[in-house]
């Protein structure tokens, strides 16, 4: 059974195509689109779609998703032409959720949303057919494009919504229809565009618009906005966190490399070992528990999967590397950063243990006016945690300066110059944490650490 036939495509878009498409996937992107994927064409801040359709079908796409006919693509291409080619994507994932006959979670929150996602995978792959997204898809395109990958025949679905701006979250959701909806966190992110922690609160309940009829929500106690936010969702609440009626983390013990957590999920009494550091990572495990606990699979069995759980690259993946005369440890936190994130991480190089403890920190972005706060604010846990501190960008200078002179390793500009210092300063069992808003560009140190290390690597053979 394929994806889309030609009769689930005309019926979710109305499109006209001449020679029926039957495609086993859908891409936006025609450098990784796959051979019998849909290409759909959309046109954005990246460019025009259309001028990659000749592209996408070369390297075997089924058919492309137009509104208007290149120039370059012979008439009896495999085109569905519509109105609107990102009005079409929605168009299909209103179709592919309508047909959907398994259940739907759907994760929303200032920080951890991926985590508890693939936490989430983990849990409900083990006791059905699982949907998630590859990647971060939680945006306008992404949270569509997630929705038409689903298999109708899937047991289980989970889909990350996220947002930038005010407004966002509530048409995403009415799009994915939860059974249940989950908001893991709520922190300063993203504040800059949104002017107040109470706005973010009102903003990320507003998932509770899209709930199924039966629908709950599950809302993070242990944030000053819980109050707030289950008094205005009009949905039914389930409490999660350390002084959670519902969902409730009793007690974690910390490891360099893992935890062990007591957990009352739905009054069921958990004791399991989760495979990653950090008690923002045990916050995830029960949060992602109590989901999967509410859509109806077993909690005890989705206890046992955490165990083997990793965040990925660039959300707290551990790694050993080489440096000349022996190894070292890198955080790889450098796909994003909020000041819950970086304390978050710092806290888990604190557990690290290591002869020195490295902190390789870039800019937080997309703060506004709490910029200079938010990053000052971070210096007493830096301090705790970090033995060195690197780091780089405007804002990460204003907490540069203000630490002692002993504690400091060196500021730059920006990342590219940031990270040959610190492959060059690296030694045999240091800790690294490199953490910094994606647009901070912190992979560079990451990959500078990297390209070192392999070179080690040569010079041994
Ligand atoms: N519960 C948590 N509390 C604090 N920090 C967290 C928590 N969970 C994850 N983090 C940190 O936040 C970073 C981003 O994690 P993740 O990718 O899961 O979040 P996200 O909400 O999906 O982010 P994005 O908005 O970029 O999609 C991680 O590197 C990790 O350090
Ligand atoms: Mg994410």
């Amino acid at each position: 059974m394929s994806l889309w036939d030609p009769q689930s495509l005309r019926a979710a878009t109305r499109g006209l195509t001449r020679v029926p498409i039957r495609a086993h996937g859908v891409s936006i992107d025609s450098r990784s689109i796959r051979t019998g994927q849909l290409f759909i064409a959309l046109v954005g801040e990246n460019g025009d779609g259309h001028a990659h359709v000749a592209a996408a079908l070369a390297r075997g796409a089924a058919g492309a998703v137009v509104h208007r006919l290149p120039d370059d693509v012979a008439d009896d291409a495999p085109l569905l032409q519509v109105e609107d080619t990102f009005q079409a994507l929605h168009d299909m994932a209103r179709y592919a959720r309508a047909r959907f006959t398994g259940r739907l979670v759907a994760v929303t929150g200032s920080v951890g949303k991926t985590t508890t996602k693939e936490m989430l995978r983990m849990i409900l792959s083990a006791q059905g057919k699982t949907w998630a997204a590859e990647a971060s898809h939680n945006n306008h395109w992404g949270v569509p494009l997630t929705l038409a990958r689903m298999p109708p025949d899937a047991d289980y679905a989970v889909v990350e919504i996220g947002m930038n701006h005010a407004g966002e979250i509530a048409p995403l959701a009415r799009l994915a229809q939860p059974h249940v909806a989950v908001v893991t966190n709520v922190a300063s992110a993203h504040i800059g565009h949104l002017g107040s922690i109470e706005a973010i609160a009102d903003e990320k309940v507003s998932i509770a618009e899209g709930l199924e009829p039966g629908g709950v929500l599950l809302l993070p106690v242990d944030s000053d906005q819980f109050a707030r936010m289950a008094a205005a969702s009009g949905a039914t609440v389930q409490s999660v966190g350390v002084g959670a009626a519902d969902h409730r983390l009793l007690s974690v013990q910390l490891h360099a490399d893992g935890s062990d957590v007591q957990a009352s999920i739905g009054g069921v009494h958990l004791s399991f070992t989760l495979g990653t550091p950090g008690r923002h990572m045990a916050t995830n495990a029960v949060t992602a528990l109590a989901a999967a606990t509410a859509l109806g699979a077993d909690p005890a069995q989705g206890a046992l999967a955490l165990e083997m759980f990793r965040p990925g690259a660039g959300r707290g993946l551990r790694r050993d590397i080489d440096v000349a005369g022996g190894s070292a440890i890198l955080l790889d936190e450098s796909y994003n950063a909020s000041s819950a994130a970086v304390r978050a991480a710092l806290a888990v190089l604190a557990l690290t243990s290591a002869v020195r403890r490295l902190a390789v920190l870039g800019d937080m972005l997309e703060l506004g006016d709490a910029g200079p706060a938010e990053h000052l604010g971070l210096a007493a846990a830096v301090l705790e945690s970090a033995d060195l501190v690197f780091t780089c960008g405007p804002l990460m200078h204003g907490l540069y300066a203000a630490i002692p002179p002993t504690r400091r390793g060196a500021h730059a500009e920006g990342s590219a110059q940031l990270a040959p210092i610190i492959a060059a300063a690296l030694r045999p069992g240091d800790a690294v944490l490199v953490k910094g808003s994606l647009g901070s560009r912190m992979k560079l140190v990451v990959d500078a650490i990297e390209v070192a290390a392999s070179d080690v690597t040569k010079d041994k053979v």
